[in-house]
């Protein structure tokens, strides 16, 4: 059948990975799985305690609202302000989305249409990439190099801002970055900031790892930026920080006509996340608002496992100062099968999943990305597995 919108997508390159593991699972393989970026902390016990209680009442069954209930937007504008000192009005600056995936998708429907262009960092996170194409909108690919600071990637920004034309409407930006795991600080936020005000260009932050970052590193809020509500809009989300992956529950604040006209395509779309969970959310971040700091540290211990593991068996991989992934550069002698082929090696020689870094898109091939989702003693395992695997290191 013909499609539209799907049928130019490419194959999901994480599928076939995801096939091999299923199939070596079948046969009895305990395959460590470092693939997919799917938290396997718990969520806070008072969450889940609320979250029953609210569902057992009916009045929470009805529709609740699309743009999230008075006292959830309450909550996120107090954790802005506690965490970045940043004001927002619950009223007119903070919409809630159903995870930062589907905010982000359907901000590009308002912001997008065809003809107009988007700049995305690339290797990306790869709805950053869709959600223009699907708007209908052409991406122009922004390289985010090697250089951990983000100094690269500002010049390579200017650069494509140059060369397309008609000029880009929309910059996404996702710092700390998922899968390069580069962070940027406030004064490079400040740059952009100024960069878009200058140029009239809407900067879309997804903030997905706002709360994971490792040895004295703060990730900014580009909302910190002074005038950065004029051009910006962040996406927050209690996935990562909450350890909430399943319960969709995130935010896009900032910008007040932008969140008004998000909220009002969402009026048409949806009827809100089910209420138990938003009054369950509402909790998450009023009692237990220092969760994200227990989480964070099971994701540097993890870090450190890998990481400090791989250097000993001669796999050196700078350690990163944000997100809950490695980004490895394939080692020089298995350099030459590329991110795929070497992805499946390591299921299949290994017995450990990783995300091969060509599904990230341009400038991924040369990578694979671990995923911190096993503990470390499983991280540690599968080290010992690599170290066996991989006899040319
Ligand atoms: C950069 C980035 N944005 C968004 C998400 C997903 O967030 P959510 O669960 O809120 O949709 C992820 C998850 O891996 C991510 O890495």
């Amino acid at each position: 059948m013909e499609f539209r919108r799907i049928n130019g997508l490419p194959p999901y390159v994480f599928a076939e990975i995801n096939a091999l593991k299923i199939e070596a699972r079948r046969a009895g393989i305990d395959v460590i799985d470092l693939g997919f970026g799917n938290p396997d902390i718990p969520s806070p016990a008072i969450a889940v305690e609320k979250l029953a209680e609210a569902a057992h009442n009916p009045k929470n069954h009805r529709y609740s609202a699309s743009k999230g209930i008075p006292k959830l937007r309450e909550a996120v504008s107090n954790l802005y302000l506690r965490k970045f000192q940043v004001e927002l009005d619950p009223e007119t600056e903070i919409v809630t989305t159903i995870g930062a995936k589907e905010g982000l998708s359907h901000l590009m429907w308002v912001l997008l249409g065809p003809g107009d262009t988007a700049l995305v960092p690339s290797p990306s996170y790869p709805i950053h990439i869709y959600a223009p194409l699907f708007a209908g909108a052409d991406v122009r690919h922004v390289r985010v190099g090697n250089d951990p600071s983000g100094e690269d990637f500002f010049a390579h920004l200017v650069e494509a801002w140059e060369s397309v034309w008609p000029k880009p409407r929309v910059l996404v930006l996702s710092f700390p970055h998922n899968p390069t795991t580069t962070c940027v600080d406030l004064a490079w936020m400040t740059r952009v900031v100024e960069f878009a005000r200058e140029h009239e260009v809407i900067v879309v932050h997804d903030f997905a790892y706002s709360d994971t970052s490792f040895d004295g590193y703060s990730p900014p809020s580009i909302l910190q930026v002074p005038g950065a509500k004029e051009v910006a809009v962040e996406l927050y989300t209690l996935t990562k920080s909450f350890s909430m992956a399943g319960w969709r529950v995130a935010f896009m604040v900032g910008n007040a006509e932008i969140v008004a006209a998000l909220t009002k395509l969402k009026s048409y779309l949806d009827y809100g996340t089910f209420q138990p969970i938003q009054i369950a959310a509402i909790v998450a971040m009023n009692e237990a608002s220092e969760y994200p700091k227990e989480v964070n540290e099971i994701y540097h211990h993890r870090r450190d496992s890998l990481c400090d593991g791989l250097a000993r068996i001669g796999w050196e991989i700078t350690k990163p100062r944000g997100t809950m992934f490695v980004w490895a550069p394939i080692p020089a002698p298995y350099q030459e099968m590329g991110s795929l082929e070497f992805a499946k090696f390591l299921i299949s020689s290994a017995e450990v999943a990783v995300s091969p870094g060509v599904g990230f898109g341009p400038g991924g091939d040369g990578f694979v990305r671990f995923a911190l989702i096993e503990n470390e003693q499983r991280i540690s395992q599968g080290v010992r597995n690599i170290r066996k695997a991989l006899t040319r290191l």
